[in-house]
């Protein structure tokens, strides 16, 4: 219902419409009870709701491996990431409740396919090393993205933010330690680090979004602050500071066209195959339909704990009503 993009998203030219974007040009907060262009809400209810998701959904291919973690401090570290990136989805999920939507319609809408989550999470993880190149590839460009999410126009998103971009760094981090034990390992150990970068470098690219030119939101998101950086500039950063993080470790990152451009200060590289890229959102990813199927029997098999929680609310308003 929400994820149905605004007939158009240019603002409207009233004055409210006019006042509101002075408050976004002066850097203000909007906040849930201000006024704000319909087209604005729905552009950030779209947003934060596939954000929520990503959190949610991203949990799936991690949790894979928290029964086969090669040791009790592994597995710990595991879980509690995981268990954050749940922590990620609420405060998200409630950011978007101060929209007018409820997490009900966003969950009705993400199963049947009208709201999307990240791209990444519809890729295998095969093995140990591949918790070592999600922490370290894919919460790293998560970081890249979500840092200048603290400072975008909508108050909720914002502070939601802050709080996740903390938790993100150790993610980041224990990520990085999986993949410099393995590459100071044996070197089968540092071949199944080398395959786990190869498998989750450009899918890590396609997660800042298509080029500039493709962007559909970009320009209109970038003017409401919604978005502070372009997709390119982002996925630049990450490049920039990824390749250094590769070369200590000791990994070739998979791109032969990868080089430092002096000219422009940042590493020339290979685009992702933005065919692969749209085919994975279209829904036909590696892992597309076992991730939905998961989330399907989830949302079934906690229908019972939703329907007691609410029985419960209702008795208990109705007892305060006949007070
Ligand atoms: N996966 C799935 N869909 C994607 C995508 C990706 N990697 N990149 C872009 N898209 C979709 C957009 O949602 C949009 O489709 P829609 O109209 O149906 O929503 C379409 O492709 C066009 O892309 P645009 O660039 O025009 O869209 P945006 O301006 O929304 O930019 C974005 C896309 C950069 C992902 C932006 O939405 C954003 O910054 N979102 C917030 C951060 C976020 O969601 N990150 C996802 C990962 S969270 C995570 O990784 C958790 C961590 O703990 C691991």
């Amino acid at each position: 219902m929400y994820a149905q993009m605004v007939t158009s998203e240019a603002a409207d030219d009233s004055p409210e419409a006019r006042a509101f974007q002075a408050r976004i040009d002066a850097g203000e907060k909007i906040e849930p009870k201000d006024w704000m262009p319909e087209a604005y809400r729905r552009t950030l209810i779209r947003q934060i709701g596939q954000h929520a998701h990503s959190e949610i959904v991203g949990q799936l291919p991690e949790g894979n491996w928290i029964t086969r973690a090669p040791t009790l401090e592994r597995k710990a570290i595991l879980l509690a990431k995981v268990q954050d990136e749940a922590g990620h989805g609420l405060y998200l999920y409630c950011a978007a409740e101060t929209l007018g939507v409820s997490r009900d319609d966003l969950t009705e809408d993400l199963l049947s396919g009208r709201m999307k989550y990240s791209s990444i999470f519809n890729y295998p993880t095969l093995t140990w090393a591949d918790m070592g190149a999600v922490g370290w590839l894919v919460d790293g460009a998560a970081i890249m993205n979500q840092v200048p999410l603290q400072r975008t126009s909508y108050g909720p998103y914002a502070r939601a933010m802050v709080r996740i971009c903390k938790e993100e760094s150790f993610h980041q981090r224990q990520g990085y330690d999986i993949m410099l034990k393995m590459c100071r390992g044996t070197p089968a150990q540092k071949r199944m680090a080398q395959d786990a970068m190869n498998r989750f470098w450009y899918p890590a690219l396609m997660m800042f979004g298509p080029s500039d030119k493709d962007s559909v939101h970009s320009a209109q998101s970038m003017a409401w602050r919604i978005k502070i950086n372009t997709n390119d500039e982002l996925r630049q950063k990450f490049v920039d500071e990824t390749v250094p993080q590769a070369e200590f470790l000791g990994l070739a990152i998979p791109d032969t066209d990868l080089r430092w451009n002096e000219e422009r200060g940042h590493y020339d590289f290979s685009e992702p195959d933005w065919t692969e890229f749209y085919d994975v959102i279209k829904g036909n990813g590696p892992c597309n339909v076992e991730r939905m199927t998961a989330r399907r029997k989830a949302w079934d098999d906690g229908a019972w704990v939703r329907e007691g929680l609410l029985a419960h609310a209702r008795k208990k308003a109705g007892k305060v009503a006949a007070e």
